[in-house]
């Protein structure tokens, strides 16, 4: 299979309409059959359960082409189960998770012109979605429904690459204590708009969320969970029912037990203990794990002990571990690695 000319080295984390996408409909309580289309545009009411009331959950997850050639991805059916958590919390009906694959599979097989070489850096990144399309005035759930696949080939998503990243503190919020932080939903996106943009102007890379609650406990970012390193080499993730249950952040409390030999705990982290931390990272399938340098909380400058140059040593082997296993260097735990061909 001919490879697109595209500057693989070169992609930033951005969409490109790729050949083709897979679609399927729910109708009178039933998915159709589903398909492969050509067609990248949706034709909708102008009422559509989705524009008026945001009613859409999404999953992201990537194609990788191995070192031995293979294109594989990389634990899909967690994708599968969290959308299923998702569209249960919106109201939404279960895409049944062996369609779920099917549908990875087959966009990524179309789309294999897309999926990056070994080596570039880059990778197919994959959006399953789903909406609510028919009519919906009042406030209830839709009855009609489409779930679609595309994938679009990705570079970094932070733009430095591997250059640590500076780390506001914020004062909005991006979840309500017992909403839908803990889901895939589009709201919550929409909900940290303002505070990113916002983040940004004044010269932050991203932005940490509290805990709504109290606002003592640290959260997530708007796209990635946070990873930190004790001074004593053990890494420690929050835990929290108000973030997204990163599929990235599971794998690597696994590869730090297992393969690093290293402890590993999901627990409540206070901002207050952030200062005390050696390292300091920020994991999701975009995200990869993009070192922090520097977290500022309104004024009061915390600058993790591996500085601004580059990732933490332990940091680094996290990252080297984890891609060395998405890309067929390291052998996987059983499970992990969907061959696609
Ligand atoms: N947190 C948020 C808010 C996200 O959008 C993502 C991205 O999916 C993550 C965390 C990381 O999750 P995962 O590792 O499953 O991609
Ligand atoms: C992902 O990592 O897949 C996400 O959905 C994060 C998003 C901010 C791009």
């Amino acid at each position: 299979m001919e490879k697109k000319n595209i500057d693989w080295a070169n992609l930033g984390f951005g969409y490109m309409k790729t050949d083709k996408r897979y679609v399927s409909d729910f109708k009178d309580g039933k998915w159709d059959e589903g398909r492969l289309t050509e067609d990248d545009q949706i034709v909708m009411s102008e009422c559509a359960g989705v524009l008026q009331y945001a009613q859409t959950v999404f999953e992201g997850l990537k194609a990788y082409t191995t070192e031995d050639g293979h294109i594989v991805v990389f634990r899909p059916d967690l994708n599968a189960e969290r959308l299923e958590q998702s569209a249960a919390r919106l109201e939404m009906p279960v895409f049944p998770k062996e369609r779920f694959l099917d549908a990875i599979e087959k966009v990524v097989a179309a789309n294999e012109a897309y999926v990056p070489p070994y080596g570039s850096g880059a990778t197919l990144y994959l959006r399953p979605f789903m909406f609510g399309i028919n009519p919906v005035i009042g406030v209830k759930p839709a009855d009609e429904y489409q779930f679609r696949v595309f994938g679009t080939p990705v570079g970094p998503y932070f733009k430095g690459g591997a250059k640590p990243l500076t780390i506001k503190v914020s004062d909005f919020d991006r979840a309500a204590p017992c909403g839908t932080g803990n889901i895939k939903a589009g709201l919550n996106y929409a909900m940290s708009l303002h505070a990113i943009v916002t983040a940004h102007k004044e010269g932050y890379d991203e932005n940490m969320y509290l805990d709504p609650k109290t606002r003592t406990k640290v959260e997530e970012t708007g796209g990635a969970n946070f990873l930190f390193v004790t001074k004593d080499n053990k890494v420690v993730t929050p835990k929290s029912d108000s973030i997204l249950p990163s599929i990235t952040r599971r794998s690597l409390v696994y590869v730090a037990k297992e393969y690093l030999g290293l402890e590993a705990e999901e627990r409540e982290i206070t901002l207050e203990e952030v200062k005390d931390m050696a390292e300091c990272g920020l994991c999701g399938t975009a995200a990869v794990i993009s070192p922090v340098g520097k977290i500022v909380d309104h004024g009061k400058e915390i600058c993790l002990p591996s500085g601004m140059e580059k990732m933490g040593p332990t940091t680094q082997k996290l990252y080297d571990t984890l891609t060395g296993i998405q890309m067929g260097r390291i052998k996987a735990p059983e499970g992990w690695i969907r061959v696609i061909k």
